[in-house]
């Protein structure tokens, strides 16, 4: 089969695509004929060998694939060969035929195509954790999702509605908050804008009165984070989920005092490998939502596999729009 391989971090320009030979299923797993594969900022992370997750070397990377399952390893018994599913991995989706845990792959719903299932995947379950689990959302809470029309993004943006929210979406142009109104937000604010440290605050006062958001799910970092801490109402929790920015930011322990309010972390992939079958909980709900037409992922671009550096670059030139899937 082919397959991405990491031999030397580095530029993602420098990786190959290799013949490797067909994976067979150990105890426990199972080989997925890829259809679909989730593109995902921390994979040019990994690559470049900048994430807090490195896999030994030689790898592949990619963290998550829709496809047939093609094979069964011993004492699996949830998963059967022909199945459509979708599957989560560390690393090792960049490829045709993916070997995975049977713990971590979900039965996709019979009418849901493979790209969308590929990216109904780690962006809605990131979010929908950073939501429900880390952020304490209650229904009718006001939520900021910042760099909200990226794949975490835009995933926080529909579940929030979905789950009753006042949706306020964070993005850095007019066309990225048209397609965030489209995918359920009730207000934008420009993250563009000079000063965010007061600007940001002001636009969200503008939006929805000056108590401010209950709860800020914040993938951008930098002086968005600074900004968004200051728009949190009494009693807010800021959810750090990523750093887009590349800017690591500090919040004083005394503004938190102040306020009232709470600044939690997530990693998202500490619940796939402790609790899965919470994680798998939470995939029912998400296709469950997906299924009342309440999800709706936004694939905006495909690539074949081969072209998985383009595809990549299309982070550091900041284009994307929702997801983008490889197609092997
Ligand atoms: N905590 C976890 O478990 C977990 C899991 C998955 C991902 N993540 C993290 O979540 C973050 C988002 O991942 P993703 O796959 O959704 O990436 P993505 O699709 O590239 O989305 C990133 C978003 O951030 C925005 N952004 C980037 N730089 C910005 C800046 N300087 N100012 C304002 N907005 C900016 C982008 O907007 P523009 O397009 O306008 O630049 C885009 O909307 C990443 O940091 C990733 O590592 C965390």
């Amino acid at each position: 089969m082919r397959a991405v391989v990491v031999r030397e971090h580095g530029p993602v320009a420098a990786q190959a695509l290799e013949t490797l030979p067909d994976p067979v299923p150990g105890p426990g797993q199972v080989v997925i004929d890829a259809r679909a594969i989730g593109v995902n900022y921390p994979d040019l992370l990994v690559i470049e060998g900048r994430y807090q997750l490195l896999p030994p070397r030689p790898f592949t990377p990619g963290k998550e694939v829709a496809g047939v399952v093609s094979a069964v390893g011993e004492g699996v018994a949830r998963i059967k060969a022909g199945d459509r599913v979708m599957a989560q991995r560390e690393y090792g989706a960049y490829c045709e035929k993916v070997l995975a845990p049977e713990a971590t792959c979900y039965r996709m719903p019979d009418a849901l195509g493979f790209e969308e299932g590929a990216a109904l995947g780690l962006a809605y379950q990131t979010s929908h954790f950073a939501l429900v689990e880390r952020g304490g959302y209650k229904k009718g809470e006001t939520v900021l999702v910042t760099g909200a029309s990226g794949g975490v993004g835009l995933a926080g943006v529909e579940i929030a509605k979905a789950l009753g929210a006042t949706v306020i979406a964070g993005v850095t142009s007019r066309e990225k908050g048209e397609l965030c109104r489209r995918h359920g937000a009730d207000h934008v604010i420009d993250l563009a804008a000079p000063d965010l440290r007061n600007s940001l605050r002001e636009q969200v006062y503008a939006a929805v009165g000056r108590r401010g958001v209950d709860i800020v799910l914040e993938n951008v970092g930098g002086e968005v984070f600074d900004g968004a801490l200051r728009a949190l109402a009494w009693c807010g929790r800021l959810v750090v989920v990523g750093f887009a920015s590349m800017r690591l930011p500090e919040a004083k322990a005394n503004y938190l005092l102040v306020k009232n309010i709470a600044a939690v972390g997530l990693q998202w992939s500490d619940y796939r490998e402790r609790d899965p079958v919470w994680v798998q909980r939470v995939q029912a709900e998400l296709y469950a939502l997906w299924g009342a037409g309440k999800l709706r992922p936004h694939v905006s671009e495909r690539y074949p596999l081969e072209r998985f550096a383009d595809a990549l670059a299309r982070f550091t030139e900041r284009g994307v729009l929702g997801k983008i899937v490889l197609l092997p």
